[in-house]
């Protein structure tokens, strides 16, 4: 078993679902690699406990994130800090020579993703990725493998986004992920935005303009202290791209949105392809069901299917059994230690996003920025 030590920089809500999943590697049977991690760093020197608490491995806490990059030992980091650091610290760990597990959305804008993907370039030795976990749910690995057998045909349209609605709530307090200084001028899309890109562009799906309509729907929230600030943030966005179906090269409407304000929503992650051939949707508020359809030519029904604990990564759990987010999470590390340690990805879905990925991912949400501001159709 090949061990992968792991500095963690940034210990909040991201970077202990890092721990947990670490903690029970255990419970995947069929990797030949792990990792352990030997360094965390934040500013908030309260969360060191969890992890110093719960993982003996752990052998420096600190709160300047460049003693991580200084220790030797540490062969990996997993970065996990508001989208204001993403650019200087991303680079600094590629700089440092250590590989990296970024999160999104891997700079606040085009100009700090810019700036990191050409780090990357610049540093081809190190294995660089950004998080996203919600294709490695069972029914999102199966309708990858279905693009993968282009058992759609010709696609008709794609649907696909993130629903939040917590942000209903007017009195909610603000944090850094509503404010643009620290979350930046994508609002919602920044912050949301990579999850409904990540399978549309791994298959190829790739927009060629987009139309958005943005909204800032709650414009003040109570700070810290009570005190109504400005809320300054996209709380909502659809964009309407014109995407081109690479089996066919015929265009069709990819829709995206990431909404931070939809009524009853508690984060749902939905997944829809329609073709002339087939379709196939999929919402984390039923994680297990799995809904297809196959046109024959005959009668045009929908199938369900109640999909179990059968990931990309195999485990102790039965076949039977639910799986659900922290397993989405272990299993996009899994997807990321395979492919640092194997040289390829375990499978084209079971696979973390490509730093091309996220730029890409950039030019879009730029361009929908633009879109909003101008009413106009942009090109990506
Ligand atoms: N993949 C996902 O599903 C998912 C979910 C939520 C957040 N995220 C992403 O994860 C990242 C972090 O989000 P979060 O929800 O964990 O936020 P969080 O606020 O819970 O944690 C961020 C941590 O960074 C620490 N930090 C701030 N400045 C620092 C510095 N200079 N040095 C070291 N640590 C510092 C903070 O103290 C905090 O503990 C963001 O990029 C966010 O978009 C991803």
């Amino acid at each position: 078993m090949r061990t992968v030590k792991f500095g963690v920089i940034g210990l909040g809500l991201m970077g202990r679902e890092f721990g947990s999943a670490a903690a029970r590697w255990c419970h995947l049977t069929e990797i030949g690699c792990r990792p352990e991690i030997v360094a965390v760093c934040d500013t908030n020197e309260g969360l060191f406990d969890w992890f110093t608490g719960n993982f003996p491995s752990v052998r420096l806490a600190t709160t300047d994130y460049r003693e991580v990059l200084a220790d030797g030992d540490v062969e990996a980091v997993y970065c996990a800090v508001p989208h204001n650091l993403h650019e200087s610290f991303y680079t600094a760990v590629i700089e440092a020579g250590k590989h990296l597990l970024g999160e999104k959305p891997f700079g606040i804008d085009k100009k700090a993703n810019d700036s990191i993907v050409q780090c990357i370039a610049a540093h081809p030795d190190v294995f660089v990725r950004c998080s996203s976990e919600f294709p490695f749910f069972p029914p999102m690995q199966r309708l990858g493998q279905m693009i993968e057998d282009r058992a759609f045909g010709q696609v008709i349209e794609v649907n696909s986004g993130f629903l939040h609605s917590s942000d209903l709530d007017p009195d909610k307090p603000i944090n850094w992920k509503r404010m643009i200084p620290y979350n930046g001028e994508y609002g919602c899309l920044g912050d949301l935005g990579m999850h409904p890109c990540h399978v549309p562009f791994r298959a190829g799906w790739f927009p060629r303009s987009v139309r958005a309509v943005l909204s800032n729907i709650i414009k003040e929230r109570p700070d810290a202290d009570g005190k109504l600030v400005p809320c300054e943030t996209w709380d909502n966005a659809t964009l309407l791209c014109d995407a081109l179906d690479p089996n066919t090269d015929e265009p069709f409407p990819l829709v995206i949105k990431t909404q931070r304000i939809a009524p009853g929503e508690t984060d749902t992650w939905y997944f829809e392809v329609k073709g002339t051939r087939g379709c196939g949707r999929w919402s984390s508020s039923n994680p297990r069901r799995l809904e297809t359809l196959q046109y024959t030519g005959q009668t045009q029904a929908w199938q369900q299917i109640d999909m179990g604990w059968q990931p990309a990564f195999k485990g102790i759990t039965g076949g039977i059994f639910e799986f659900g987010f922290p397993d989405a999470i272990q299993q996009m590390w899994a997807a990321f230690l395979y492919e640092l340690t194997e040289g390829k990805p375990k499978s084209r879905f079971a696979a973390c996003v490509t730093p091309e990925e996220t730029a890409l991912s950039h030019r879009l949400f730029t361009a929908a920025l633009i879109s909003h501001a101008n009413g106009t159709n942009e090109p990506v």
